[in-house]
């Protein structure tokens, strides 16, 4: 059965298998202090070109709750995307961690927008790529970071895609655009279970706050281990390329027939169809209506499921039994 509900789905790289293996032998110093951590911190500090801290967590939901909690205190309030994981997905943890609020606004493509802000909030929480599956350019980060006293906490879950969708560097998208916390996704493009706090401003207290929130993971050689191959060799980036194209086909495939609901940027895309399609597992995504579904590429995502979901989504559309893309004039 075709499967395109969620980049969760997809096993993970065997470059991940193999590092772990590497990884498995001998005794090593538990809670953080072992080499293959203290490697990842400098890694991160490299690509990132500037002097960060690092926290591998085990979940999205830890790290986006574990940041918000160290920028806010109880009763603060958070602006968030009213579409936001954060505040739709993740069964109130944030608040749970923090004690702050959550502050759910609206905006066009799954983005806010300046002039929507109130002032007096204590965190700005933005999602890259979005959960629309679009992209915040530096630019649109830098007008929503600039000025403001807000500290500003990215989930970015699927913050390759973004960055491979851009072609710029990870400063630029991050700390150079008023960035504070990045939640770096893993899980999604191709890791069996490691996202990385990346945590640029000063002074923020996430030790404390980790392993008083059960997220102080003993053996950490293993989750840092996933993550040091996953910034090795560029295969964060080969495997959310992989991703991205592989929507960007089947963007490009089924456009003239199929309604795309928001702009194919990332690896998610959002379809509106007058009939459930038939042999492809998809997600109803009813805050866009009743009649829309998403769907997710991932990194192991292959061409021959891109063509059979293009003809699968081609013939939901049209009633009738579809014409590959490749095949139209
Ligand atoms: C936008 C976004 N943020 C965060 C997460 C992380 O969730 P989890 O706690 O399941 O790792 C997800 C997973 O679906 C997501 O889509």
């Amino acid at each position: 059965m075709l499967d395109f509900r969620s980049d969760n789905t997809h096993g993970a790289s065997l470059e991940i298998l193999d590092a772990l293996a590497r990884a498995n032998g001998g005794s090593v110093t538990s809670y953080g202090g072992d080499a293959i951590t203290a490697r990842l911190r400098d890694r991160v500090r490299e690509l990132f070109e500037t002097d960060c801290e690092i926290y591998p967590v085990l979940t999205g939901t830890a790290g986006n709750s574990l940041a918000i909690a160290s920028m806010t205190r109880p009763g603060d309030t958070v602006l968030c995307h009213a579409d936001a994981h954060v505040v739709r997905d993740e069964d109130g943890a944030p608040q749970f961690f923090s004690g702050a609020q959550l502050a759910p606004i609206s905006g066009a493509r799954g983005k806010l927008h300046r002039d929507d802000l109130p002032s007096g909030a204590a965190c700005l929480s933005l999602t890259n790529a979005t959960e629309a599956g679009t992209v915040y350019t530096p630019d649109e980060l830098r007008a929503l970071t600039r000025d403001a006293n807000h500290r500003v906490h990215v989930d970015g879950a699927r913050f390759a895609n973004a960055l491979v969708s851009l072609g710029c560097t990870p400063a630029d998208l991050t700390w150079r655009s008023g960035i504070d916390v990045l939640v770096l996704g893993g899980t999604k493009n191709g890791l069996l279970a490691a996202e990385l706090l990346v945590v640029f401003r000063k002074n923020l207290d996430l030790t404390t706050r980790i392993h008083r929130g059960g997220h102080r993971v003993s053996k950490m050689r293993f989750v840092s281990a996933q993550l040091e191959a996953y910034l090795s060799d560029d295969l964060w980036l080969r495997n959310a390329r992989h991703a991205n194209v592989a929507a960007q086909k089947i963007a490009n495939g089924i456009r003239d027939v199929v309604e795309l609901v928001q702009p194919v940027e990332a690896n998610v895309l959002f379809v509106r169809l007058p009939q459930r399609p038939k042999d492809v597992l998809l997600y109803d995504w009813p805050i866009y209506g009743s009649d829309v579904y998403r769907v997710v590429t991932g990194w192991s995502t292959t061409d021959a499921d891109v063509q059979a979901l293009i003809e699968t989504l081609t013939r939901s559309a049209s009633g009738g039994p579809a014409r590959p893309a490749a095949l139209r004039a």
